[in-house]
């Protein structure tokens, strides 16, 4: 059973540290990519540690693979503790044949201006990921923010990010290996200003998106939005989120206490998503915690209904 909003321990019974995650399905077993938050440290004293893997057959059990691609500086000097590095996501290039990693990444030393994406792939879902390079996305000097990367079903890959300085959201397509923006972005017509956090899927031939706005740590109402095509233009479905998380006291103008950090699509049934949020903590990030609760699509918007504990019979019962 998934239990959202109360520590989700490993095999070994460890707390599973894996924040702004991400998940992909590769020959029979899911990988959960996350954030490694050094327990201790605050996000102000720099808690971020590199990424860290899971795998699980079912969703609910997840096994540790380690550190995938740590912040030890060996072999580059920008992954050194003391970056920014958060929202890790992956994708896998069925004709390169590798696993290619994206992360927000902020240059040690210089604050949060400027906001890049690094790019390392592997060979291997359960890595070790190999660092190449970073840019800036939005075809702006300062870069982007928060981001998703889309798959479509022709293979193209896209980059949907809140552009820095002026928080406009963009959509960008990525090259044909993925490892670089191609092209111009274009800004999104009908997405809101401020939106963070987003995460996208497409279902029956339209676009979705979960996202966040843009209030740091704290968390905020959910927003949702669709579209015909990945550019746009984007209908804006508002909160999506209903409930109280008992946990926290929390409700939907809170989204639980969560923000958004990717949605999962189960193998077996491309049509069942399963809705990914961060509790965060930023006092002390090793405690930040998940919420996963399923989205339901009906009456044309997505809704995603706080549940005490459920399992993938859920999507059955639709
Ligand atoms: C909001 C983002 O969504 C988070 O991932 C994090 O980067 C915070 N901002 C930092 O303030």
């Amino acid at each position: 059973m998934f239990q959202p909003g109360v520590v989700w321990r490993d095999s070994a019974g460890q707390p599973i540290n894996a924040h702004g995650g991400g998940v992909l399905f590769h020959h029979g077993i899911y990988f959960w990519y996350g954030c490694h938050k050094i327990e201790g440290l605050s996000e102000a004293a720099d808690a971020d540690g590199g990424v860290r893997a899971y795998a699980s057959r079912d969703l609910v059990n997840w096994h540790d693979f380690g550190m995938v691609l740590p912040l030890d500086g060996r072999g580059d000097e920008d992954l050194r503790h003391g970056c920014i590095f958060d929202r890790p996501k992956v994708v896998f290039h069925a004709r390169t044949r590798q696993f290619v990693l994206f992360f927000k990444f902020y240059v040690k030393g210089h604050g949060s201006r400027v906001g890049f994406v690094g790019v390392a792939t592997s060979r291997s879902p359960a890595g070790p990921f190999v660092y190449q390079h970073k840019f800036l996305g939005g075809n702006s000097p300062e870069g982007t923010g928060d981001f998703a990367l889309f798959q479509d079903d022709d293979g193209a890959l896209y980059h949907l990010a809140v552009r820095k300085p002026d928080k406009a959201f963009v959509v960008g397509k990525m090259s044909d290996d993925y490892l670089m923006p191609e092209g111009a972005y274009q800004v999104a017509e009908g997405i809101t200003r401020h939106t963070e956090a987003p995460a996208v899927i497409k279902r029956d031939g339209r676009y979705w998106m979960l996202a966040s706005d843009s209030t740091g740590w704290d968390p905020n109402a959910a927003r949702s939005f669709s579209a015909p095509t990945i550019f746009g233009p984007w209908t804006s479905h508002g909160n999506p989120c209903e409930g109280i998380n008992p946990h926290n006291g929390l409700g939907s103008e809170l989204t639980f206490g969560g923000q958004s950090a990717s949605i999962i699509t189960l193998a077996d049934r491309p049509d069942a998503c399963i809705a990914f949020f961060d509790i965060n903590k930023p006092d002390h990030p090793f405690d930040s915690l998940y919420v996963w609760l399923p989205i339901s699509f009906a009456g044309g918007r997505m809704s995603i209904r706080w549940r005490d504990r459920w399992s993938l019979d859920v999507f059955a019962a639709e």
